[in-house]
């Protein structure tokens, strides 16, 4: 499928999905949110696609935040629909994706870029890198699911100050929050991020995506996630991964996992 907004090129099993709007610093109107989520559920259902990462285009910004030009006149009712529909299509549905998804912030990570970032499932940043949730700076509060993920990464007290200051940070003080695993220089991001998607697409595919499901439980509210790491760990039992990994290792080879 063709897209306006992004860009996407595979290699191997893992797919690099690329916010293609520099000339506004990649901030994410309602267009780009559509066609990001359309493309996160495609890759989702490719069986060809291991790991997704996802990079802003230029070297200024991942995501200079929500499309402000677009929401600056919007009624209450209006904004509350903004972001319940952005977070199903897009937030959500990447925090839920059964394939890992790695945010390689190589600029400005602001306001729901920020949150976009948050809603995979690792970032790495860039030495260029400056993060923040700028939204009481317009009378506005973070809509994308920053409020919650933001003290999940960085706890609650941190969290409170980056939201009531809507200061920025540098990479440096990310790393030390533990907002982001690792940070490059802007040449070695997209390596390092393809470093670490291949080390995950070694492993078993079905077995990644049950780890996902469990650590998410944890973080959803009246569910038991250790109840559901149970569940998860006795399906693990049943799949053709789960033969072929042990079996490789009892027979001292290498796994080719199937994915099943
Ligand atoms: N929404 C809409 N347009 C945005 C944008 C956003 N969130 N962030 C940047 N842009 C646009 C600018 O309006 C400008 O467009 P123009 O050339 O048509 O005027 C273009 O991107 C370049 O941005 P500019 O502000 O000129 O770059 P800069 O290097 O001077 O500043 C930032 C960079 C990131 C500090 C600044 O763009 C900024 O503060 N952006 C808004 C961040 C924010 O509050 N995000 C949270 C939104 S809820």
């Amino acid at each position: 499928m063709e897209y306006k907004n992004i860009l996407q090129e595979q290699e191997g099993g893992i797919l690099t999905i690329t916010i293609n709007r520099p000339s506004k610093l990649n901030a994410l109107n309602k267009e780009t949110i559509e066609e990001l989520g359309k493309a996160f559920v495609a890759a989702d259902l490719d069986e060809s696609v291991k790991v997704i990462i996802m990079v802003g285009s230029g070297d200024k910004a991942f995501v200079a935040g929500a499309d402000i030009k677009e929401f600056s006149n919007f009624s209450p009712k209006e904004g509350k629909h903004l972001a319940s529909q952005g977070q199903k299509i897009l937030f959500d549905t990447v925090a839920k994706l059964d394939t890992p998804v790695i945010a390689a912030i190589n600029g400005f990570a602001l306001g729901g870029g920020l949150e976009l970032a948050m809603a995979a499932h690792l970032r790495i940043a860039s030495d260029n890198a400056r993060m923040g949730l700028p939204e009481v700076s317009l009378g506005v509060i973070p809509g994308y699911g920053g409020t919650q993920r933001l003290p999940q990464l960085v706890g609650k007290g941190i969290a409170m100050e980056m939201i009531m200051t809507a200061g920025m940070i540098n990479a440096k003080k990310a790393l030390q929050y533990g907002l982001v695993n690792h940070v490059t220089t802007q040449e070695e991001l997209l390596t390092k991020a393809k470093e670490i998607a291949g080390k995950i697409a070694n492993n078993s595919s079905v077995a990644i995506s049950a780890a996902i499901r469990a650590v998410n439980a944890g973080f959803e509210t009246g569910i038991n996630g250790y109840q559901v790491e149970i569940n998860e760990f006795g399906e693990s039992f049943g799949t053709e991964d789960f033969e072929e990994g042990t079996s490789a290792f009892l027979e001292k080879r290498k796994a080719e996992f199937p994915g099943k």
